[in-house]
């Protein structure tokens, strides 16, 4: 076990957060080191979702001729080009009972406990989602655990002083033809971009527009 530890201050955290922002022309000369990368992706196998399922994938584009397709189908937007990694957030569509399975198996092996034990949680997913929700429902809810992890790695990014951009400006069925994924039985939700801001990304300087704490935050 891990020893609970407070890594950085609360100015910190706060510092970080405001410096982040989505970032729109990254410096396409700049490439996050290995080191940094494989903490970034540690963050996205690290992120939690329900009941621990991990309904997705998280496809790292490195192939330039394939981002400038992927650019092609994303408005445009330069930061699939430009920026240093391009990370493609997909759902597992129509999670089902073969996933859960996987899912379980993989407990019994982490964890060294037997696959019979398991058996009662096993069913209570298989009841809880597979029986009761449609297939469009279950592809909402693993979008939602998809988010987590997007959120998982623009904040770790930030703490590591690598930006971001997230993207839904994208047509999706368009990245999973490219992609090749819906033959895997993958679907994209959205993209995140991440790298060093350009020196002339005048994005940089505008003050950020939040609604005041009183109107997000209320104590009962
Ligand atoms: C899920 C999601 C999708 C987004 N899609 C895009 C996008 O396609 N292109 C873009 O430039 N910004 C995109 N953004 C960035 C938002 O516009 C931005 O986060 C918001 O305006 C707040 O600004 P800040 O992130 O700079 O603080 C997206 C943000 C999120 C969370």
């Amino acid at each position: 076990m891990l020893s609970s530890s407070t890594a950085i201050s609360s100015d910190a955290l706060i510092h970080q957060l405001e410096w982040r922002y989505a970032t729109k022309r990254f410096d396409p000369t700049r490439k996050i080191d290995p080191g940094t990368w494989d903490s970034l992706i540690e963050s996205l196998v690290l992120t939690p979702s329900s009941y621990g399922l991990q309904p997705y994938k998280f496809i790292v584009v490195t192939d330039p001729a394939l981002r400038a397709k992927l650019r092609t189908v994303s408005w445009g937007q330069a930061q699939i080009e430009e920026a240093s990694q391009l990370v493609v957030f997909a759902i597992k569509k129509d999670m089902g009972k073969a996933h859960i399975a996987h899912y379980v198996d993989r407990i019994a092996q982490v964890r060294g406990v037997s696959r019979d034990s398991l058996e009662g949680f096993e069913g209570m997913m298989v009841g809880n989602l597979v029986d009761s929700l449609r297939a469009t429902t279950i592809d909402q809810w693993s979008a939602r655990q998809t988010y987590i992890a997007l959120g998982n790695f623009m904040t770790s990014a930030a703490l590591l002083g690598v930006d971001t951009c997230p993207i839904e400006g994208l047509d999706p069925a368009a990245y999973d033809q490219i992609l090749g994924l819906e033959a895997e039985g993958y679907a994209t939700v959205c993209v995140c971009a991440a790298g060093y801001r350009s020196a002339d990304d005048n994005y940089a300087k505008l003050p950020k527009v939040r609604f005041p704490e009183s109107e997000l935050v209320q104590v009962r």
